[in-house]
């Protein structure tokens, strides 16, 4: 695929088949993930795939949780499309049925999201990977709603750097203990569905 068409063919799927995914293109995805640029080199991301079911039931018990404590925000926010609501709700619980989710922390636990570079890198690391799915004909959906609890009244459904929530702290417990805090979550998988893009902002860039 060019590298405009993988750019433009990325979209966020929330609907994914069956199908697993090879450990040779997981490997090159996450690999395509570590070759993104970091703040003075520190390569600061560790990523966890999860495949196996019984890890990920572990995986749908937190975002059960995430789901509750998303479902007020994303209803005001979407209060005018109550299906897009209802749909973003369901897809956190179960993540749209994806065969791999990929948790990105911090790699550790010294490192904090307050660190603004940290996120950054990991973030880098990340579109790495989204569009080294899309490169491949899979589908992806990068979530941070499982920084979100319930204990969380600004009605946004994210937490500010500082904090770590409950839902994070428990996929943090459950799978890299020894790590720095939750950034991220992305699924994997081949799209059921592809949504068209949604329409881009005009005045988002200036040449001088
Ligand atoms: C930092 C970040 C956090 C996101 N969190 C979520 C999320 O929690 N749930 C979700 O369904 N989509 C999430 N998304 C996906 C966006 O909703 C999506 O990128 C946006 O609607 C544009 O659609 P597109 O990715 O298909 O271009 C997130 C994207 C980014 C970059």
């Amino acid at each position: 695929m060019e590298f405009k068409d993988i750019i433009m063919n990325r979209r966020s799927i929330r609907s994914y088949e069956d199908t697993p995914i090879s450990d040779e293109d997981l490997k090159e995805i996450l690999e395509a993930g570590t070759y993104a640029p970091s703040a003075v080199d520190l390569q600061p991301w560790y990523f966890v795939a999860v495949k196996s079911p019984e890890e990920m039931k572990k995986v749908y018990e937190v975002m059960g949780q995430v789901s509750d404590d998303c479902a007020p925000a994303l209803r005001e926010r979407f209060a005018s499309f109550p299906q897009v609501a209802e749909e973003s709700i369901k897809f956190i619980r179960m993540l749209g049925g994806a065969p791999v989710v990929i948790l990105a922390f911090l790699n550790k636990p010294g490192l904090t999201k307050t660190d603004a570079p940290m996120v950054e890198s990991v973030s880098a690391a990340l579109e790495n990977i989204l569009l080294a799915a899309t490169a491949k004909g899979i589908g992806s959906c990068w979530l941070t709603a499982p920084l979100q609890d319930s204990s969380n009244d600004s009605g946004k459904c994210w937490l500010t750097p500082a904090e770590e929530g409950s839902n994070s702290k428990a996929l943090r417990e459950a799978f890299a203990p020894d790590k720095g805090e939750l950034v991220a979550i992305v699924t994997l998988g081949y799209p059921k569905m592809t949504p068209k893009a949604p329409k881009r902002k005009e005045g988002r860039y200036v040449i001088i």
